[in-house]
């Protein structure tokens, strides 16, 4: 949520050093960062880094649900023992055609990435530029520190009402808008942007005149 890149090769040093396992929540890593969108490992020229990836479809994939990649015994292992899988349904056809079809078009289009990270930089820049804190983001999320909870909310609305047509347009909650302050560190005083491909220009200018 800070935007950084989880710098992989120290968390698997740290793992060595601890005899510990590395499980890497790819979410909003996935069809994002690395070649081909291919996660956080890839982007540091890592092959099956982790004992376990896991990541979600409904960012990037405009879909639901997720994926868990590791070892054979591990994935069984949860296949077996994870109450929240053996109590989950089965994802539906037409979900997992629309994974593998988005999956084809990272491969084939890595034209969307490129923009994807030109608008994010220019949207970022853009928040910089207002002297809003964006932390040390580096991705499509952008963190803007607001620094107190009732103007959070107030930025946050200000923001959703003027920008709201530009938001419409996934199924999911996909790369769409801030999004209330919840669980995370500094939350209630921190708005959050995610970026989505197909912003234009003139939207990101409303956004961040909306600021
Ligand atoms: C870091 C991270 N991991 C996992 C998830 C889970 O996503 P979902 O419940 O939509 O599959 C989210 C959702 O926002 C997330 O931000």
């Amino acid at each position: 949520m800070s935007g950084k890149v989880a710098q992989v090769p120290e968390l698997i040093d740290l793992c060595r050093e601890f005899d510990a396992a590395l499980m890497l929540d790819d979410a909003h890593a996935v069809g994002v960062i690395g070649p081909d969108g291919r996660g956080s490992a890839a982007y540091h020229d890592l092959d099956a880094a982790a004992h376990i990836t896991t990541g979600t479809f409904s960012k990037t994939f405009s879909a639901i649900g997720g994926f868990a990649v590791g070892d054979h015994d591990v994935i069984e292992y949860i296949r077996h023992d994870g109450s929240p899988h053996i109590f989950s349904a089965s994802m539906p056809p037409s979900v997992v055609a629309t994974v593998l079809k988005c999956l084809d078009i990272l491969q084939e289009e890595p034209e969307r990435l490129e923009r994807l990270r030109e608008i994010s930089n220019y949207m970022r820049n853009g928040f910089r530029e207002l002297g809003f804190d964006v932390w040390e983001s580096e991705t499509p999320i952008i963190p803007v520190v607001i620094g107190d909870m009732e103007m959070c909310f107030r930025f946050r609305k200000g923001r959703r009402s003027c920008a709201a047509r530009t938001w419409r347009r996934t199924p999911t909650r996909s790369w769409t808008s801030s999004w209330t302050p919840s669980g995370a560190w500094d939350a209630s005083t921190t708005s959050w942007r995610a970026m989505r491909r197909d912003l234009g220009a003139g939207e990101i200018k409303v956004v961040l005149l909306a600021s």
